[in-house]
């Protein structure tokens, strides 16, 4: 089979299964399609995603420590697991470049029309910049990396994206990172904190309905891929944080009952009035939290750096 077979066929699993479950689930993972990623781009761009915001001003708080704390004479690789557009990130290349560091950035993607793309506008702000984009699934190109690479590694995962897993999963993602590194390497990530409830559901719930739009494509995207009907204006976005366990949960919400049919799978669903699809969660964290998954997965936090409004921290950790 091939990679593009493979992600077929489990995605047709999951649908079938998270359809045919009670109650009904479906993985946030496959709302990013083209479409997706640029719902996910207008997200970062509101204003009740305090998100992005916060960690850009991490970035330009401590840009000179985090030089300071990545640089050596053998230099380093800075390798990034899921780049993005590269806003946030080019506060600290910025700043490695401008204090002429040693360093190669290495952005790692699934996708290598968005490593192009930020090749391209990387190399054309700065052509000095050593890049080498990878093209892959994490753990494969970190796994290949470490192999051949001797130089120091910085793992660099921004944007909290480790809360869309549960906690277990996200032992699991940690720990792999953790196998791959050697004991001068060092891991930073974004971890988005628990704080003022309202503030959090209201990220997850803009007014404007954009977060409802990035949900929906999840429906959207299986009428376009897998022959189905959703009739997508039904389903409404609901979002329920639970302070308890910081925990924020998404959901599609059927208003009226429906029947649908996915003519790939030749599968038939019903809804009933107000029935549930679970989508996402965000996860939230607090320090014990993350010293705890931390501890799981065989990590130490070496450093915390937090915004200067306290919403979001990212970590700094070692093997240990
Ligand atoms: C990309 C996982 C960080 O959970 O905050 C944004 C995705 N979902 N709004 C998040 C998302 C709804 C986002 N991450």
């Amino acid at each position: 089979m091939t990679k593009q077979e493979s992600f077929q066929q489990e995605f047709e699993d999951h649908v079938r299964k998270g359809l045919t479950s009670s109650p009904k689930f479906l993985s946030s993972k496959y709302i990013y399609d083209d479409k997706g990623d640029a719902l996910f781009q207008q997200i970062m761009a509101l204003p009740e995603y305090y998100l992005t915001n916060a960690e850009y001003n991490i970035m330009e708080r401590y840009a000179p420590d985090l030089r300071k704390r990545f640089g050596n004479d053998k230099g380093f690789d800075l390798i990034e697991l899921g780049a993005g557009d590269g806003k946030k990130t080019k506060v600290l290349l910025s700043e490695l470049i401008n204090h002429q560091t040693n360093f190669t950035y290495i952005p790692i993607d699934i996708s290598q029309h968005a490593l192009d793309d930020l090749a391209e506008r990387l190399t054309a702000e700065w052509p000095e910049l050593e890049i080498q984009p990878e093209q892959g699934t994490y753990f494969k190109v970190l796994k290949e990396l470490s192999s051949y690479n001797a130089r120091p590694k910085v793992i660099m995962v921004l944007g909290s994206n480790i809360g869309n897993l549960k906690h277990e999963a996200a032992i699991q993602f940690l720990h792999e990172i953790q196998e791959s590194m050697s004991p001068a390497d060092l891991l930073f990530m974004g971890f988005d904190q628990k704080k003022d409830p309202l503030t959090i559901q209201t990220a997850y719930a803009d007014p404007t309905g954009v977060t409802q739009e990035f949900n929906r494509n999840l429906l959207h995207r299986l009428n376009r891929e897998f022959g189905a009907d959703f009739p997508v204006e039904i389903f409404e976005h609901w979002e329920a944080y639970d302070p308890e366990s910081g925990t924020a949960k998404s959901y599609l919400i059927a208003t009226k009952a429906c029947k649908v049919r996915l003519e790939k799978l030749n599968l038939n669903i019903d809804f009933r009035q107000w029935e549930t699809i679970h989508t996402e969660i965000s996860q939230k964290y607090d320090d014990p939290t993350v010293e705890w998954l931390a501890e799981q997965a065989s990590l130490e936090i070496e450093e915390i750096f937090e915004d200067s409004d306290h919403l979001f921290k990212d970590y700094l950790f070692r093997k240990q």
